[in-house]
């Protein structure tokens, strides 16, 4: 069985299955769904960390959507956001006018976020929503209120379904608790 695989030796424990996090994503997409009948919205992924949840979510989501896709990263750090954000890469098509759902893996301090909602609502969108697969409430830095997530999770570096630690773990189908020994080396 595929948790025989190697990668799984540097987990402490697995957070969620790959069935959990099927199960909640099915959830999540007839959500979304549900809220925007009649509307064409626009999904945006955040990579590379939401790359693996978001190919999954849309294809739970009965709505003629679009995709894009976005690479930032924050210029804040510590207590004080700039709100600027650094875009490295920008979304294909205009979004004014369009239901727009910024879509993260998960959102820690808020920081990024919050800096990237700034510079979509002055891009002028109908609608603006963040949509994030993990959140973890205990570290948040800067308000940031996340309309749709699956799982709230404790102060812990998890890996697995997209995230990663140093570029690696992003291909483990489930999610872990990545164990201290790793980053402590
Ligand atoms: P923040 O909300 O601005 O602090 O940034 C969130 C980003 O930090 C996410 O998109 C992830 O790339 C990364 N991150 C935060 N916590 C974790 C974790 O537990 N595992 C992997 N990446 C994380
Ligand atoms: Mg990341």
């Amino acid at each position: 069985m595929d948790k025989q695989w190697k990668l799984y030796e540097d987990l402490d424990s697995i957070l969620y299955t790959r069935e959990q996090l099927a199960e909640a994503v099915a959830k999540l997409g007839e959500r979304i769904t549900r809220d925007y009948q009649g509307k064409k919205p626009v999904m945006v992924c955040i990579l590379k960390g939401a790359s693996v949840f978001f190919c999954d979510l849309i294809r739970q989501i009965d709505l003629p959507v679009e995709i894009d896709f976005m690479v930032v990263s924050s210029y804040g750090s510590g207590t004080a956001t700039t709100g600027e954000v650094n875009i490295k890469k920008d979304l294909g098509r205009p979004v004014n006018g369009r239901d727009v759902i910024i879509v993260e893996d998960i959102v820690d301090s808020g920081v990024t976020l919050s800096s990237l909602k700034k510079w979509m609502d002055s891009k002028g969108v109908a609608s603006l929503r963040i949509c994030s697969l993990l959140d973890k409430p205990a570290r948040r830095r800067v308000p940031l209120s996340v309309d749709y997530s699956c799982f709230e999770i404790p102060d812990a570096f998890v890996v697995g379904y997209g995230l990663d630690y140093a570029e690696r773990y992003r291909n483990l189908p489930d999610i872990g608790v990545l164990s201290p020994r790793i980053y402590e080396k």
